[in-house]
């Protein structure tokens, strides 16, 4: 069995997948890295194991991009609110690991992107906008998944981001025309599913060679053009 470090191991999304972990027959928990970790025991877990799943915050993604390409080991990470130049910073790493990163390990998200960009090229006219929720400790806003929904579409994008309760993650798209709205929405029902989705990137990404990926290589491949 691969064994996996996870960066963020005492968060809420590093917490479901230590779970999930001890139930999956492809994977075994290598270790864990939390605030609390030393420099030393990170760099031990890293060089200890097969693959790093991230969910944490900007500067540990950093540092875990740079010992995970130094002892050749693959990362998936889901850690939003990277700036952008530390974000090219993790893509220079590419050229010596596997990366994938994804704002959102939603099948549901991924689906929702493809829709946009068809509807984005055929309402070329209508003005679009993102509303994002999420519970009330979050870091960053908008959340990565309003930035990576905005990418989708040619028309520029308005982004709303709320802030409150439990909420695990709900988005609505509109597009807005004179006489008409289109709206697409998708709403995270059990943070689980982002665990879930991280680990079947994973299984992915450990037999994919160097370079920057994203979830939609992953499904593209699984579900071929049938998303087309
Ligand atoms: N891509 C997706 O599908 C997806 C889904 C949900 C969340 N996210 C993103 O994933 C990230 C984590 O979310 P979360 O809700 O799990 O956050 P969280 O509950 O706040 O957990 C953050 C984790 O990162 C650790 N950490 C913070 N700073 C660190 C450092 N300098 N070195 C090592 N570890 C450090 C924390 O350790 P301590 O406990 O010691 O502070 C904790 O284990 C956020 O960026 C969030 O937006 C992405």
């Amino acid at each position: 069995m691969k064994k996996v470090g996870i960066v963020g191991i005492t968060g809420q999304i590093g917490t479901l997948l230590e779970k999930l972990l001890r139930d999956s027959v492809d994977f075994s928990f290598g270790g864990g890295i939390s605030s609390e970790t030393s420099p030393t025991n990170f760099r031990d877990i890293v060089q200890n194991c097969d693959i790093l799943v991230d969910f944490s915050r900007p500067a540990a993604t950093i540092h875990a991009v740079e010992l995970a390409s130094r002892y050749g080991v693959p990362l998936v990470s889901g850690t939003t609110g990277i700036a952008s130049s530390d974000f090219e910073k993790i893509c220079n790493y590419s050229r010596y690991i596997p990366i994938l990163h994804c704002a959102n390990f939603s099948e549901g998200i991924q689906l929702m992107a493809i829709l946009l960009r068809k509807c984005s090229a055929v309402l070329s006219d209508f003005d679009f906008s993102v509303v994002d929720r999420h519970h009330r400790r979050k870091k960053d806003a908008p959340s990565g998944t309003a930035l990576f929904l905005a990418e989708q579409v040619e028309q520029k994008a308005q982004i709303v981001s709320l802030r409150s309760g439990d909420v695990p993650g709900d988005h609505i798209c509109d597009f807005c025309g004179d006489a008409e709205m289109l709206s697409i929405s998708h709403r995270i029902l059990n943070r689980e599913v982002f665990a879930k989705g991280a680990l079947k990137c994973a299984s992915w990404l450990i037999n994919q060679k160097p370079g920057m990926y994203s979830m939609l290589n992953y499904l593209e491949e699984k579900i071929g053009d049938r998303w087309r």
